[in-house]
Parts: C-alpha cells; sequence; structure tokens
C-alpha cells in the first residue's frame, strides 16, 4: 500500500523543549511522527527516528526532513521521550540496545499491542516511566483513536504530555492495563473491519444500479455521519438507528436481513478474536 498522506494544521508548536526519538517508525510510528510535524507538536529538529534497513532511512529522511537512521542507542541517547513502534516480538531486543541510554528521567512510550508495561520496566532494569499507548491509522488525518496505559513509575506529568500528545491526533481514552488487548482488537484492528463494511456497501451500491465512485462516496460519508452522530449527540446508537427506522419502511427490510446475516454476532466475534490474538503477539 502506498504511504498515508498526512494532513496539515494550524496548529502551532506546542512542546518546543521535548527532544523525541521514533524507534521503528514503520506504518504506525510514521503515521504519528508525520501527524507531529504537520500538528506542529514538534519542529523536525525535535525528532530522530528509526528503522531497521539504512536506505529505508535514507529514504525517509529525504520525505519527512527529519533524522533518520538505523542507530537506536544514539537516538534514545539525544531523546527525552522515546516511542517504541517496533513489532511486539522485537521490543526485547529493542530494549537491550538501548538500555544504556535509559535514566529515571526519560519516558518510554510504547505502541507495540500486547507487551506489557512490567516486561518493559523489568527489561529496561530501572523505575523508568512506562506508558503503553494502542492508536490506529485514522490517526493520519487526526481522527485517531487511541488508549493510554500507565505504568509504576509514570508521573502525572508524563501521563498529561502522552495524552496531549495523542490528542493532537484524535481521541484518547486512558484505561486499565488489563483493558489494553480489548482496545488492540477493537480500535486499533477497527479500521479494517469497517473499510470492509464500506466496502460492502460500495458493492451493495453497484449491485443497485449506482456509479462505483458514487457508491463508495456515499457509503464512506454515511459511515462517517453515523459515527459523528453517535459521538456528538452521546445517544446510543440503538435510539440513533430507531430513528431511521420507519415503520413498515425499508429500513427495517434491510435491518431483518443484517439480523439474519448475523452482522451483529460476527463483528463480537470478529474483535473477540483479534482481542484472544493481541493477548499473544508479544510471543512472536
Ligand atoms: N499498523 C497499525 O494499524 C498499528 C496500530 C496500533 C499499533 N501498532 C503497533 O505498531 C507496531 C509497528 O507496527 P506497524 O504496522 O507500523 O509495522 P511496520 O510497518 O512493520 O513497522 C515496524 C518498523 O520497525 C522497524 N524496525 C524493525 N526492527 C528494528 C530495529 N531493530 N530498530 C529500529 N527499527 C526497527 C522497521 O524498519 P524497516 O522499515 O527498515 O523494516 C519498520 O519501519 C507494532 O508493535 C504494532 O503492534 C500498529
Amino acid at each position: 500500500m502506498a504511504d498515508i498522506a498526512v494532513e496539515a494544521s494550524e496548529v502551532p508548536a506546542q512542546l518546543p523543549h521535548a527532544r523525541v526519538a521514533v524507534l521503528g517508525a514503520g506504518k504506525m510510528g510514521g503515521i504519528l511522527l508525520q501527524a507531529f510535524l504537520k500538528q506542529n507538536l514538534f519542529a523536525p529538529a525535535q525528532i530522530h527516528a528509526t528503522v531497521a534497513h539504512p536506505e529505508r532511512a535514507v529514504a525517509l529522511s529525504a520525505q519527512w526532513g527529519v533524522d533518520v537512521t538505523t542507530d537506536n542507542l544514539a537516538a534514545a541517547k539525544d531523546a527525552d521521550l522515546i516511542l517504541l513502534g517496533v513489532k511486539p516480538f522485537q521490543v526485547p531486543d529493542l530494549i537491550a540496545d538501548i538500555k544504556p541510554a535509559l535514566t529515571k528521567e526519560k519516558t518510554l512510550l510504547s505502541f507495540a499491542a500486547s507487551v506489557k508495561t512490567r516486561a518493559i520496566e523489568d527489561a529496561a532494569g530501572l523505575e523508568i516511566g512506562v506508558i503503553r499507548a494502542m492508536p490506529n491509522t485514522p490517526s493520519a488525518l487526526g481522527a485517531g483513536a487511541a488508549a493510554l496505559c500507565r505504568g509504576r513509575f509514570v508521573t502525572p506529568a508524563q501521563m498529561e504530555l502522552a495524552a496531549r500528545i495523542f490528542e493532537t491526533v484524535g481521541r484518547t481514552v486512558i484505561v486499565d492495563e488489563k483493558h489494553m488487548d480489548a482496545v488492540t482488537g477493537l480500535s486499533a484492528s477497527g479500521p479494517a473491519y469497517i473499510y470492509i463494511i464500506i466496502e460492502a456497501l460500495a458493492e451493495a451500491g453497484v449491485k443497485v444500479g449506482l456509479p462505483r465512485d458514487t457508491a463508495t462516496q456515499l457509503a464512506a460519508q454515511t459511515t462517517f455521519g453515523a459515527a459523528k452522530m453517535v459521538l456528538d449527540t452521546g445517544y446510543h446508537p440503538a435510539l440513533l438507528k430507531d430513528a431511521v427506522t420507519t415503520p413498515a419502511g425499508c429500513t427495517i427490510d434491510g435491518i431483518l436481513e443484517l439480523e439474519e446475516g448475523g452482522l451483529r454476532v460476527t463483528l463480537i466475534k470478529a474483535v473477540m478474536r483479534a482481542t484472544e490474538r493481541a493477548k499473544q503477539l508479544a510471543a512472536g
């Protein structure tokens, strides 16, 4: 897939003093890094990112205008806030790499699925603040959903900084760590489920005679509008559904098909399966 372009914003620089390392600037790390730059949260000089492949480091450095290398230790030495963005099974090796650079004054912010704050604290071998985040890809457009939880040594100021960072790329909630795998199964994997729903609705539009572009636009805008109704009104989704469902109208016929096809149960099972898988990822 092509890189996801990040939307610009006019928000002024807010964190001029923090030095940030994004270790593992892949899909998610790259989205966050670009969003931070576009939101003017950090200046390019404040950020040092790393990836595994030197040629990718060179390309990304040119693309983003920030220092991108393969040297995790150097990046971590220079940073106050260290984002861990490698695959879950790679986190222990990454912590071992950067251990000499870690001090109690730094903050580790991991967005690797499945990896517990306790495991990161233990690997770091000191009482360092570890925050776990679970963002999702719509962060690229400032429409992300992220959950944060705190490790044992996180100060209120560290948590506030992390929340502020994620609020610039979307909606942020703070949860107990026991909920992080569920968040992974729901909102981190969730965009994929919704894309399938949008794709299916667009196919349906084509089936009933709409041009594909029109059908896709209508399907996506309808999904967006329904989500906005839930978020902005605070009404229960069932109440909003009832408002669309005229007695003996056409919507109730559509709902009948959805219920018969098991959409509701299928979505519940999808989140349950993804949550179960999220529990295993740290083990590789
Ligand atoms: N994708 C999502 O929607 C999403 C959502 C929430 C959380 N996450 C979490 O984000 C993390 C990354 O997922 P992703 O989808 O972004 O995967 P990804 O695109 O494969 O990114 C992983 C990045 O880590 C780099 N890397 C690998 N080993 C490294 C090392 N030793 N030192 C420095 N960098 C290294 C890779 O470098 P190269 O590019 O050179 O290979 C790559 O850029 C995972 O832990 C995942 O659970 C992802």
